[in-house]
């Protein structure tokens, strides 16, 4: 008997009250969905889901892991997970909702899963316009999201734009239209009191200095802070970090992927897996956590089992190596 073609559900769906149930049903089962925002369109899920977020990086095709955007509904969301500084929380009333993000740091015991930060002690945060503030609304929980293109190619600002860039990789694009600003918001962040600029945005440099009254110090003035990626505050762990073991020593701890542990395991300090099915998705969303538990056994070194080269393992072994590398060069 011949298949039956195959009915695919409509997966580009307008901005709307129908939209917006499917949307957060969605996200609330864990899955990705790219949104329409003033700035560009973000492919979003919930900040506090590893798996979830996880499958941003996947469906970017995202070689490393950056530390993304945490959209919010307002302020007082945000509150739930980091700290306001007086000049931050200014700049906040000034210009939320809308293309300004502010690096602010996590609150103890947040609930934002470390994949979104990358390890880091600050979160960037911002309170899009539109749909995406009312998704945010319903759903009652912050959304990570990146903008909705493949990872080396242009921001988005049409749904249609989405489609081409990420294909079949999104079940569901909301289309809002194409987006007011077109360009990322503005990210700022405030350092003793001073604000600086992370990256030039929707929002001018001009109306912000018009907010604070002084000056904004430019990123470029310390390159380090130009590129988040290799911030020095980028998590890593005191241990060394021994990357593609084979085998493990009783004093080193292991960190494991996959059904199989190498020898050594059973006497190792401390044994975490990142994923026992090999699953590349549960493996990022628990590296950043694992890391740090094993780190905390006091080990002099992790050893890390292989794990795999393809999809998301790419960005589990770039963020590895990065955590291997010689410290003086962070
Ligand atoms: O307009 C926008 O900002 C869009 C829409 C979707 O909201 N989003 C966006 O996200 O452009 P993305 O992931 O393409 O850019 C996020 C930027 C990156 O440059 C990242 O390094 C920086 O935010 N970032 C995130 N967390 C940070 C942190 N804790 N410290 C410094 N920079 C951070
Ligand atoms: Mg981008």
């Amino acid at each position: 008997m011949k298949a039956m073609p195959t009915v695919r559900a409509r997966r580009i769906v307008p901005a709307g009250d129908a939209a917006l149930a499917q949307a957060k049903a969605a996200l609330a089962a864990g899955q990705v969905v790219a949104i329409p925002t003033e700035t560009v369109y973000g492919l979003a899920a919930d900040a506090t889901d590893g798996e979830a977020v996880a499958r941003i990086f996947e469906s970017k095709h995202r070689p490393s892991f950056n530390p993304l955007i945490c959209h919010v509904s307002d302020i007082a969301m945000a509150e739930t997970f980091a700290d306001f500084d007086p000049l931050s929380r200014r700049l906040a009333e000034a210009f939320w909702p809308g293309a300004l993000t502010l690096v602010l740091p996590l609150k103890p015991g947040h609930a934002i899963h470390p994949l979104v930060t990358a390890g880091l002690d600050t979160v960037a945060v911002r309170a899009p316009k539109g749909f995406g503030a009312d998704l945010i609304a319903a759903l009652g929980r912050p959304l990570a999201a990146p903008s909705a293109n493949r990872s080396g190619r242009l921001s988005p600002t049409t749904a249609r734009a989405v489609d081409d860039s990420l294909g079949d990789a999104v079940p569901l694009i909301v289309d809002g239209g194409p987006t007011q600003v077109g360009l990322e918001s503005t990210i700022v962040m405030v350092a003793d009191g001073k604000a600086r600029l992370l990256r030039p945005g929707g929002i001018a440099a001009e109306a912000i200095e018009a907010v604070t009254g002084v000056p904004l110090a430019r990123a470029d003035a310390n390159a380090a802070i130009r590129a988040p990626g290799m911030l020095a505050s980028h998590y890593a762990p005191n241990a060394r970090m021994r990357l593609n073991a084979g085998s493990v020593a009783p004093d080193e701890a292991l960190l494991g992927f996959g059904p199989q542990r190498i020898a050594g395991a059973d006497k190792a300090k401390a044994v975490l897996v990142l994923s026992r099915t090999g699953d590349l998705a549960e493996a990022a969303a628990n590296l950043f956590d694992h890391m740090a538990r094993l780190d905390a056994s006091g080990a002099r070194c992790i050893a890390v089992e292989p794990i795999p080269a393809h999809g998301l393992g790419e960005a589990i072994n770039d963020r590895l190596a990065r955590a291997a590398a010689p410290r003086e060069t962070s």
